[in-house]
């Protein structure tokens, strides 16, 4: 299994509906019966502690909402704890860990969705050691409009999914100006496909990608 390989870092991002929790799961399966040892998370959560301020962040309460500032100080507090708990642990144990949502997530949602300034969000995460950088991001991109149809309008939507069109078409121009800005660790693939088809996608990329790492 994993002996004696580095590890290698993956994280999958998209807005709401893109089928990125679907595909982590079908990724990290496809990872597995090549015999890798894997490690799935999500973030927020997988911790006690992250799981606990998903619930939170998630929920619709009662009074104000959250300051953006506090916003992110819960999400950075489930980032550092799944860091330091789970994903360098595995890491070091020379795991694929394939991160359902990841930091990109932060300056996108916190960042283009809120205004908060990119720069200032990346210090905050070298500032409290959590600035691990994933080796590959996988957006799965597609329009909000096809995202939201895909989530289906019954189902509950939680405080972020329940923001207006706008803010996530922010957040999809987000990961898009990211994917611009550091193009050789983000590949952003068309979503609006049969899960196979963009399961097949996610498989190419990592396939190449994993074998490119561990040749270095
Ligand atoms: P998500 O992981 O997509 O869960 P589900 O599939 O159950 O909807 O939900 C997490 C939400 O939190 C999503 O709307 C994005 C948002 N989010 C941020 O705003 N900032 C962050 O740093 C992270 C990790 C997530």
């Amino acid at each position: 299994m994993g002996e004696g390989r580095p590890g290698f870092f993956i994280s999958v991002e998209g807005v709401d509906g893109s089928g990125k929790t679907t595909q982590a799961g079908l990724l990290a399966e496809r990872l597995r019966r090549q015999g890798e040892l894997v490690t799935l998370v999500r973030d927020p959560g997988t911790t006690r502690l992250g799981e606990r301020v998903r619930a939170e962040l998630l929920s619709h309460s009662e009074g104000a909402p959250p300051d953006p500032f506090a916003e992110v100080a819960l999400f950075l507090a489930a980032r550092i704890q799944l860091l330091h708990e789970v994903i360098e642990p595995a890491l070091v144990e020379g795991a694929v860990v394939v991160s359902d949502r990841y930091l990109d997530s932060t300056l996108v949602y916190q960042g283009a969705g809120r205004g908060l300034d990119q720069t200032v969000l990346l210090e905050l995460h070298r500032l409290v050691g959590a600035d691990r950088m994933p080796d590959l991001t996988l957006v799965l991109d597609l329009p909000v409009v096809s995202a939201q149809s895909r989530s289906g309008p019954s189902l509950p939507r939680d405080r972020m999914e329940a923001e207006p069109t706008a803010y996530h078409e922010s957040v999809r121009q987000g990961y898009l100006a990211l994917a611009r800005e550091f193009p050789k660790r983000i590949v952003v693939l068309p979503a609006d496909l049969p899960l196979e088809e963009l399961a097949g996608s996610c498989w190419s990329v990592t396939r190449e990608r994993l074998a490119a790492g561990r040749a270095t």
